[in-house]
């Protein structure tokens, strides 16, 4: 099995959601659950963007051992140097440095040319390998970069140190297939390549960044940099717990990460309450609703057998269990299953009287709660 590194940056990208931004003692705090849970990196901010950004990176340096503690900077040399004074009680500090790389970065943000954008990039990667042993190199914008140019990037700054290379898919611009064949590109066509990890970095502004990582990861692509709750700046970066649920999932894609998805549940709620941003009910893993049935023939068939309409065990993701949630959409086996939850044995013919009430109830409330469910069994005599 091949070790893919799970990369978190909830407390850099993600923390870039407005009005989402966290004091240092928080990240800590957060940054304690993500290595609880098991995440390689820990990417804690962007020191020389504010003093207390440094201090966040600087915190976490001190206090987290197992995980690797990562800095933001641009390819500029006082960002490198103040990421390197945060980093510098870190046991495993790691300097993520880089600058944009396709057409419209070169010409219109950094007004360069492509030749003068590799010699800053190179630049950058040796200037932070004279301050720390882990360097890893982002082009940004690589989504929109063309393979042929990016490949000379990649090899040049693994050439200057760089053992890491992110390629950001930084305005979620791709489909699965053009990212995964990026990957590949890469790997086929850089010839230092097997000197350094591959690193996926995919936005969602198309819904489209956790199957553009999996693509990354399939075509050879060893760290996957991702957020709880998929959270950050505009639709969010990858989410962290639907890689992990896939490469689970789905065994053939061969990767080992060291998640323990246990955690994943409380860690999302960890995340949502302390950012004050809540998890949209019908997000996938970690949403209110992603364990509940509220439709008859679906709840008719979980009551039969969880695994006909659910892929994943919610106690593996550190949920209570599935959920079967009474509406007027809901079917006798639902009405049958919650009435011997409460201790009323109905017999066929109570049952068929009980659920016309039921439906009656049911039309006129969005969800029937448990003492509905106790007037409903009453009014025609049940005892519990
Ligand atoms: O999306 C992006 O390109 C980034 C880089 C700064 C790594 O977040
Ligand atoms: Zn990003």
């Amino acid at each position: 099995m091949n070790k893919l590194f799970i990369f978190d940056t909830t407390l850099r990208d993600g923390e870039q959601v407005p009005g989402c931004q966290l004091k240092s003692e928080e990240k800590l705090e957060i940054a304690f659950g993500l290595e609880s849970l098991g995440v390689d990196i820990i990417e804690g901010g962007f020191p020389v963007s504010s003093p207390e950004d440094f201090r966040s990176v600087s915190l976490l340096s001190e206090h987290i051992k197992n995980a690797t503690v990562c800095g933001l900077t641009r390819a500029i040399e006082e960002d490198i140097d103040v990421a390197a004074n945060a980093l510098k009680s870190a046991v495993n500090p790691r300097i993520h440095t880089g600058i944009g790389t396709s057409e419209s970065h070169i010409r219109f943000k950094l007004n360069s040319t492509q030749d003068e954008i590799i010699k800053r990039g190179v630049h950058a990667v040796k200037y932070a390998r004279n301050k720390v042993a882990e360097v890893e190199f982002y082009a940004e914008d690589a989504g929109r970069t063309d393979n042929e140019y990016l490949a000379r990037v990649v090899e040049a700054v693994i050439d200057a140190g760089a053992t890491i290379i992110n390629i950001p898919d930084t305005t979620g611009y791709c489909l699965p297939n053009q990212f995964g064949e990026k990957i590949a590109y890469l790997v086929n066509n850089v010839p230092n390549i097997d000197t350094a990890i591959l690193s996926t970095h995919c936005h969602n502004d198309l819904g489209l960044a956790t199957a553009n990582s999996i693509a990354g990861i399939l075509a050879g692509a060893r760290q996957v940099e991702c957020t709880i709750n998929g959270i950050g700046e505009r639709a969010g970066n990858t989410s962290l717990e639907e890689v992990v649920m896939i490469i689970n999932q789905h065994k053939h894609i061969m990767v080992k990460h060291g998640i323990d998805t246990r955690q994943i549940i409380p860690m999302s709620k960890a995340v949502s309450e302390m950012i004050n941003m809540p998890v949209q009910p019908n997000k996938a893993i970690v949403g209110a609703n992603a364990f509940a049935h509220s439709s008859g023939i679906h709840q008719d068939g979980v009551i039969k057998n969880r695994e006909t309409y659910e892929i994943i065990d919610p106690e593996k993701v550190g949920a209570k269990g599935s959920e079967i949630i009474l509406t007027a959409r809901s079917g006798r086996a639902a009405l049958n299953f919650h009435a011997k939850k409460l201790g009323y044995e109905l017999d066929p013919e109570t049952l068929k009287a009980a659920y016309k009430d039921f439906l009656e109830v049911a039309d006129q409330v969005k969800c029937i709660e448990e003492s509905h469910l106790h007037d409903i069994f009453q009014n025609i005599k049940v005892v519990a």
